[in-house]
């Protein structure tokens, strides 16, 4: 039985990146694990965000969670914000931190590009990952792979404290998809699928209409060979395509490209946008009953308690260790 932790930030719905990279293993991992999974509210503000969007993105995201099989009676589901251990073992993370090793994260450096005055929350955001994994003992984090580096930083800031203060954290390990962990834009196949996109039409979001999921994958950018062929390098939009429609027809690689032997892009991609709709549409349904009832909530206020009775004791012996 692993402890199991992982967050979504609540800074627009979902994306088909977040679901298939990560958000897709939380329910299978509840099957024999002890979950627990977080709305990051306080990662979502190291941007900044429109009060009245973010919350309810944040309602949202619970919905959603709900909708793609999270069981809060066998998980624990809350928003970060709500357990003030997150900000304190943060701060406690970031002390272990040295600047030299936050300024060389990719996410750090492409978010801060270009920018005249960078929130230090953004420099400081792995400190506050580190203290969410660290807080629960976690064995394993289910993510995609643009936090493997995040993931490594964890692990280096737990054994610092660990070698200098004694054993208080448990040393985590990013679980990482085979297929899936870096679906790319639709409009750039050699860039990750990302909520912030400007260009619209990159990006498959959670609660899109059918319509618009299927505008958005006849118009993916591809290639002019007009075969159907897995090729990551010389084929990135056809090879993203493939890993779309695998994942979400339950299909294999070979079969599919056994399948459309001799067919056109036409065809291929009416069925690609025809396997995610109905790999979403369960999903928008459960999700559109849970939205207005009273139980999220509870569920959400429940989680929170679950969650604290945790920290707090994994806070409380980091302090102690410290001698504070
Ligand atoms: P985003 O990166 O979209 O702003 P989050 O940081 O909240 O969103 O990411 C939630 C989870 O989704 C993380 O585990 C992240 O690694 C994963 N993820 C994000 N984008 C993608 C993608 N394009 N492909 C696969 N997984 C992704
Ligand atoms: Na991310």
């Amino acid at each position: 039985m692993a402890k199991i932790f992982s967050g979504v930030q609540p800074t627009s719905i979902p994306t088909l990146g977040n679901y298939l990279g990560a958000m897709r293993n939380f329910a299978t991992l509840q099957e024999g694990n002890e979950c627990i999974y977080c709305i990051v509210d306080e990662h979502a503000i190291t941007v900044p965000q429109d009060p009245k969007e973010i919350q309810s993105n944040i309602h949202s995201l619970a919905a959603l969670y709900l909708a793609m099989g999270i069981d809060p009676k066998r998980s624990i589901l809350f928003i970060q914000s709500e357990v003030p251990c997150h900000a304190q073992l943060g701060w406690i993370m970031q002390c272990t931190s040295y600047m030299g090793e936050l300024e060389r994260m990719t996410q750090f450096k492409d978010k801060s590009k270009g920018k005249q005055a960078i929130p230090a929350g953004l420099l400081t955001y792995p400190p506050l990952m580190a203290a969410d994994i660290l807080l629960y003992q976690t064995d394993l984090v289910p993510v995609g792979a643009d936090q493997k580096q995040h993931l490594e930083l964890t692990r280096d800031l737990a054994e610092r404290f660990n070698n200098k203060y004694g054993d208080v954290f448990t040393m985590p390990e990013p679980y990482i998809p085979p297929v899936g962990a870096r679906i790319m834009s639709l409009a750039e196949p050699t860039k990750k699928m990302s909520k912030s996109d400007a260009n619209r039409k990159a990006t498959i979001f959670t609660l899109d209409s059918e319509k618009d999921i299927i505008k958005k994958i006849k118009s993916a950018t591809t290639d002019d060979e007009a075969t159907v062929r897995y090729d990551r390098e010389t084929k990135p939009g056809i090879s993203n395509l493939l890993d779309i429609f695998s994942l979400c027809s339950g299909t294999s690689l070979d079969e599919l490209v056994a399948k459309y032997q001799g067919k056109g892009y036409g065809e291929f991609k009416t069925d690609v946008a025809e396997a995610v709709v109905s790999m979403i549409k369960p999903i928008q349904e459960r999700y559109n009953n849970l939205i207005e009832s009273k139980e999220l909530d509870e569920i959400l206020d429940e989680g929170a308690d679950k969650a604290y009775s945790i920290a707090k004791k994994t806070l409380t012996k980091a302090e102690a260790a410290l001698g504070i």
